[in-house]
């Protein structure tokens, strides 16, 4: 069992842990994800380690409340248990001195970003970071992440802070102003990493996604994280969660990702129902 050393509400939907995990810390890369299970009857999912600390011997991830398993992660508190954790998992990300790195991030991507973005600028790197949230009062980090960046760009969906508008647009800001970038790397929902590959394919500049197909066992026995990736079958979690994102078929990920919808939506309804019961 792994105890909960803190629990933190960054935004209404989204949460940090930190657990006691040393075995985890000792070996985590930048990258890298773990895969969790809330209790002996609880599904396996994945997410990435947002921050660890060998001498503490603690893991952080930050999530997002999505369905059942996260909703779960979201009522525990310090102090509390989760049945397993287990990583560090998948290749760690390629770091090396480029030039100028964009490192883009949304979401629970916006956490996920801060370990590459720091490991680029400690390889000599100069790193813009573009973050968005859909309004003001879902960022979070950006200090954490400015602290690890040259440059800081926000995005606002409805324009409520910063920029209104979406990373991708920030993005192509920066590529038609003629810099010169020599890498993008974009972590978040599906939907804005494939925005932000289309938005750089035509500068031909090379962009790292972090794909986040649906993952069981994440060490390449299942099958269920297959993707496609310039023709070819790709597990994600052995072979990634790094990809080019030019090479990608996005609408396979797409569709696969959405293949236990009806199954996702059971299993949230009979929970909360559950749920709803106990407390009256
Ligand atoms: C390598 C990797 C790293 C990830 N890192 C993070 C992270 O740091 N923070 C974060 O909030 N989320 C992360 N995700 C996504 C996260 O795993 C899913 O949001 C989570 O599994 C949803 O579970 P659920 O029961 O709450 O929701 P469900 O009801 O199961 O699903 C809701 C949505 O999540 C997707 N999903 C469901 N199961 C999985 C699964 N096992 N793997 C991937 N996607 C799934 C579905 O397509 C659906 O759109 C990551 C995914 C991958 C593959
Ligand atoms: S999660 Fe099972 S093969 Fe990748």
């Amino acid at each position: 069992m792994y105890e909960i050393l803190l629990k933190q509400d960054l935004v209404p939907n989204i949460h940090l842990l930190k657990v006691a995990a040393p075995a985890v810390a000792k070996k985590a890369q930048p990258g890298q994800f773990v895969v969790v299970r809330t209790d002996e009857r609880g599904e396996r999912i994945p997410l990435t380690i947002a921050d660890w600390d060998e001498e503490e011997g603690s893991v952080t991830v930050v999530f997002m409340e999505v369905g059942t398993t996260t909703r779960k992660l979201a009522q525990l508190k310090a102090g509390d248990f989760i049945a397993n954790f287990v990583g560090p998992l998948g290749l760690p990300s390629h770091i090396e001195k480029l030039g100028t790195v964009v490192c883009v991030g949304g979401c629970y991507g916006i956490a996920s970003m801060m370990p590459i973005a720091r490991a680029m600028r400690e390889a000599g790197n100069k790193v813009i970071s573009i973050i968005e949230a859909r309004s003001k009062y879902l960022l979070f980090w950006q200090e954490r992440l400015r602290s690890v960046s040259d440059q800081l760009i926000i995005t606002t969906g409805d324009g409520s802070y910063a920029a209104k508008g979406w990373v991708n647009e920030r993005l192509k800001e920066i590529v038609d102003g003629g810099d010169k970038v020599d890498l993008v790397v974009a972590n978040g929902c599906t939907y804005m990493m494939m925005l932000c590959a289309e938005t750089t394919r035509p500068f031909g500049i090379k962009t790292i996604v972090h794909l986040n197909p649906i993952m069981v066992d994440g060490t390449g026995m299942c099958g269920c994280c297959r993707v496609a990736v310039g023709g070819e079958t790709k597990f994600a979690c052995v072979d990634g969660p790094e990809f080019d994102g030019h090479q990608v078929d996005w609408d396979l990920l797409l569709a696969r990702r959405g293949i236990y919808l009806g199954e996702e939506i059971q299993s949230l309804q009979a929970w909360e129902c559950q749920n709803w019961c106990k407390s009256r």
